[in-house]
């Protein structure tokens, strides 16, 4: 019987598009439809109406299971609903519910988004599902993930235990950016689920004034024996390197954020000290925030340059450990560069509004436990 395992989620917003992504138990085709809605009030209640006739259809008939299908010629920062459904060679049919997305905003618009890791990481779905219901109840704009979203990366059926169906209310109408961690093991299926610019492992893009780049930190370091040893990647020259160079030196936006998954700095056993020879480049080219996981807590750092507080122009690193929450993993005593940690299933929520951002981080309680804005 024909039906759908994963999705629909959304990959890739632009200020006039939005891929939608899904798969299916077997072959069938693709079709999504989509509509302009209006809000409506009846009693108590809020409910979408189509405007008609705003409905369109993108499909195509080419048989497959992963469904990656973009809609084109949208609005800027404007909410649609869509649906989609796919038919196989017997004629059976799968369809999903009516979902809102929203595109990109414009580029001096406001926006949301949050940051989480480690759903893999520590093999408990019941955190999973209490914090991505979590996230969806603050309505970001979009979703980074810090790597560990799966245990096994190269087990197919981990991407749907760990992450696709603990956040799959989320995912029908927030999207997501993931880089890759450790646990996602360069698997095949990363390059399949996800619908990111070749090569897919790194990219940048914009978002408002804001300018993002996802790093694949498994290329830059490699554990051998258990340790952590740096590779050629980490050196200038590298096609990784040189593309981070290249994309922060082009960037013009207001705030420059920069996610990948090995942490420079936390006080805590996990931490990656190689990935510190980014530093540089990353202080060079004025970057705001770096978001990383891999440690199972979360730790915010003072602002750091050459490796010493620098309140004036440095740069935040911010271990959003989500999905986890393992205290024995810290030291004792915190280090010098920290200046908040706690070990608890948390999200991190960045609100950008022109020349202000403000970070809260917030437990799968909904509590917020960490707050701090900056000025541009
Ligand atoms: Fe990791």
């Amino acid at each position: 019987m024909l039906s759908i395992v994963k999705g629909p989620y959304l990959q890739w917003p632009t200020q006039d598009s939005m891929t939608v992504a899904w798969e299916t138990s077997c072959e069938a085709s693709s079709k999504v439809q989509y509509f302009e809605t209006e809000r409506v009030h009846s009693g108590l209640s809020g409910k979408f109406r189509t405007l008609e006739p705003s409905e369109r259809v993108v499909e195509d008939p080419a048989p497959r299971c992963i469904h990656q299908v973009a809609l084109t010629g949208l609005a800027p920062g404007t909410t649609y609903h869509y649906q989609i459904s796919s038919t196989d060679s017997r004629g059976e049919v799968a369809r999903s519910e009516v979902h809102p997305l929203k595109t990109s905003v414009k580029t001096d618009d406001p926006f949301c988004f949050a940051v989480t890791s480690e759903t893999g990481g520590n093999g408990k779905d019941e955190i999973n599902r209490r914090l991505f219901a979590q996230i969806r109840r603050h309505r970001p704009d979009f979703l980074l993930m810090a790597g560990d979203a799966v245990a096994r990366g190269s087990v197919y059926e981990d991407w749907s235990r760990h992450f696709f169906a603990p956040g799959r209310d989320l995912l029908t109408d927030t999207p997501f950016y993931l880089c890759l961690g450790n646990h996602e093991e360069n698997s095949p299926w990363f390059y399949r689920f996800v619908a990111y610019p070749e090569p897919k492992n790194y990219y940048s893009f914009d978002y408002g004034n804001a300018h993002f780049v996802a790093l694949d930190s498994t290329a830059f370091v490699d554990y051998r024996e258990g340790r952590p040893c740096p590779t050629e990647a980490l050196q200038p020259g590298s096609p990784q390197y040189e593309f981070l160079v290249r994309d922060l030196k082009a960037c013009q936006a207001t705030w420059k954020i920069v996610f990948f998954h090995y942490p420079p700095y936390v006080s805590g056993d996990y931490q990656v000290e190689e990935m510190r020879a980014l530093g540089p480049v990353l202080e060079e080219y004025g970057v705001d925030l770096v978001f990383n996981s891999h440690t199972i807590v979360y730790e915010r750092s003072h602002p750091l340059r050459a490796g010493r507080l620098d309140p004036e122009s440095g740069v935040i690193y911010v271990v959003a450990g989500g999905a986890g929450a393992r205290p024995e993993w810290f030291h004792p005593k915190r280090a010098w560069h920290t200046a908040q940690a706690l070990a608890v299933p948390h999200f991190v929520q960045v609100v950008v509004a022109g020349p202000t951002l403000e970070l809260r981080a917030i437990d799968d309680e909904g509590r917020l436990f960490d707050i701090l804005r900056l000025t541009r």
